[in-house]
């Protein structure tokens, strides 16, 4: 049953409005604990309400999935991006995530082919390889171990995997190391600042006066130069064959329908920087909760090692057309994304006027909508903040309803990228299952950091240890 079908579901012909004192005296509390007040909000006002980000910018905050599904896809015409996303062009470039309109829609005409499933067979192979550098490595470090016991900060393992897997889909295998260690500290770096000068935009004269704005200008200006380097060296070495079926070469085949030609220079950069942007802390982010999910539920890690056995894959990993078999799998995957959605809030803003279950929306609104708060609803999953793969399963009853669970969100600016992170989350998952036991080192619930994408809140703790033989057979 769809929120927007529950007799209860009201008029919005006024909307609850935090006072604009209240947001300006929390803002502090918001940037610092952005969830616990909004959830706090939502919970006092009702499911859509309007505040001032920062103290100082009228948005609506939603958590109602109707209202996302109206903004998201029936109505996604009247609605773009907003600057809180297009700000990241001065960094990135416009590529898909950040690009709007005729440009966008051609774009990702170009693009999303390129996600099809036989190139996905092939790049399942090489997230395996990743996959089992990591794992190699960590049992490496098990062995040399006092009592062949560790204690990981499973973010910071995770953000590594993530990203050499990105890094190598789109690049190929030839990335160095210290390269790629590089690129994903310039994009965190940027990221992080980026979201500080969004969260906190009272701070920008401060940031301009200590030269920040410059200094992520560089860091942006060096990322181009790497990815430039790769554009390069692939062009030159074209004759090659096979060609490598990897992202890179994805985009440089792509062709425009109308003329023929294939991307500019400057296009093929923002795109390569888009994806690894898009396709890093994301993957890192899911992977890291699952792990710190599966440590509190061993009973569920069991499950997935036998359901693995039992669909004969002991002794060797998942090819992509095997996956599907691996249901249980992807419940555990599903539902952490649920109870930790990487993408936890969406802006856009009206294009024009509009108007929603009685509420008139004027061009220029800015919406929030709030994953993390759909994905938690009280009136839409019970028990929410239980984790219960099971909810997934097919033919659950009652159903899911339409926009209760967008953790990729939704219509036509879907992830391009959400198969190839499936496919990768549960490849990593499988891997590390196969050879390691995961236990919490803390009993409270880590805190979140949710930034562009949600992260625990300083390093996230786990013990590892070697899989028992007995579980794994
Ligand atoms: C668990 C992992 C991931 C999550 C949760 C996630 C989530 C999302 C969400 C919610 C959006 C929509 C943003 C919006 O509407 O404002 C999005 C867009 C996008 N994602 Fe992902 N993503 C993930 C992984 C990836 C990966 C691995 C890639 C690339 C390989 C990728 C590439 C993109 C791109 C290019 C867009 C922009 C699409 C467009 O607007 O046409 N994502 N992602």
């Amino acid at each position: 049953m769809s929120i927007s079908t529950l007799p209860s579901a009201p008029e919005l012909t006024t909307l609850p409005k935090v006072p604009r004192w209240r947001t300006l005296l929390g803002s502090l509390a918001m940037a610092r604990e952005p969830i616990r007040n909004l959830d706090r909000a939502l919970s006092h006002h009702g499911d859509t309400v309007g505040l001032h980000l920062g103290g100082v910018r009228p948005c609506i905050v939603t958590r109602d999935p109707a209202l996302a599904q109206h903004i998201l896809q029936k109505n996604h015409r009247r609605y773009l991006k907003s600057d809180l996303t297009h700000g990241l062009i001065r960094y990135l470039g416009r590529g898909l995530l950040t690009n709007e309109g005729a440009d966008w829609l051609r774009q990702r005409r170009l693009i999303q082919p390129g996600f099809h499933k036989q190139r996905l067979t092939a790049l399942t192979r090489l997230m395996q390889a990743a996959a089992e550098e990591w794992s190699a490595d960590l049992r490496a470090r098990l062995q040399a171990a006092p009592q062949s016991t560790l204690t990981v900060d499973i973010h910071a393992e995770m953000t590594r995997v993530a990203f050499h897997i990105i890094a190598q889909a789109t690049f190929g295998t030839s990335m160095a190391d210290a390269e790629r260690n590089r690129l994903s500290d310039i994009l965190t770096r940027i990221q992080a600042f980026y979201v500080r000068t969004i969260r906190q935009p009272y701070l920008r004269p401060w940031f301009m006066a200590r030269g920040a704005y410059k200094k992520h200008e560089a860091l942006s200006q060096e990322l181009r130069e790497l990815v430039r380097g790769y554009i390069r060296r692939r062009q030159s070495t074209v004759s090659e064959s096979p060609a490598p079926d990897d992202l890179l070469q994805m985009l440089l085949d792509a062709r425009y329908e109308d003329t023929g030609e294939g991307m500019s220079e400057a296009q093929l950069l923002d795109e390569a920087n888009i994806l690894l942007l898009a396709g890093h802390e994301t993957s890192a982010n899911a992977l890291s909760w699952l792990f710190y999910l599966l440590a509190q539920h061993p009973q569920a890690a069991q499950r997935v090692r036998q359901e693995r056995v039992a669909a004969g894959l002991a002794q060797r990993p998942p090819e992509f057309a095997e996956l599907p078999q691996l249901t249980y799998a992807q419940q555990v995957v599903q539902e952490t994304m649920r109870l930790y959605p990487p993408a936890w809030i969406l802006d856009r803003v009206a294009l024009e006027d509009d108007e929603f279950r009685g509420l008139p929306i004027p061009k220029g609104t800015l919406f929030s909508i709030y994953i993390y708060g759909i994905h938690r609803h009280p009136g839409l999953w019970p028990d929410p903040d239980a984790f219960r793969p099971e909810r997934f399963a097919s033919g659950q009853e009652p159903p899911i309803p339409a926009y209760a669970y967008l953790p990729f969100g939704g219509g036509p600016r879907l992830c391009v990228g959400n198969h190839f992170a499936l496919t990768e989350i549960q490849l990593v998952l499988l891997e590390a299952l196969h050879h390691f036991d995961f236990q919490p080192t803390a009993p409270d619930a880590p805190g979140t950091d949710p930034l562009v994408t949600l992260r625990p809140k300083g390093p996230l703790w786990l013990r590892v240890t070697n899989a028992s033989a007995t579980r794994v057979a």
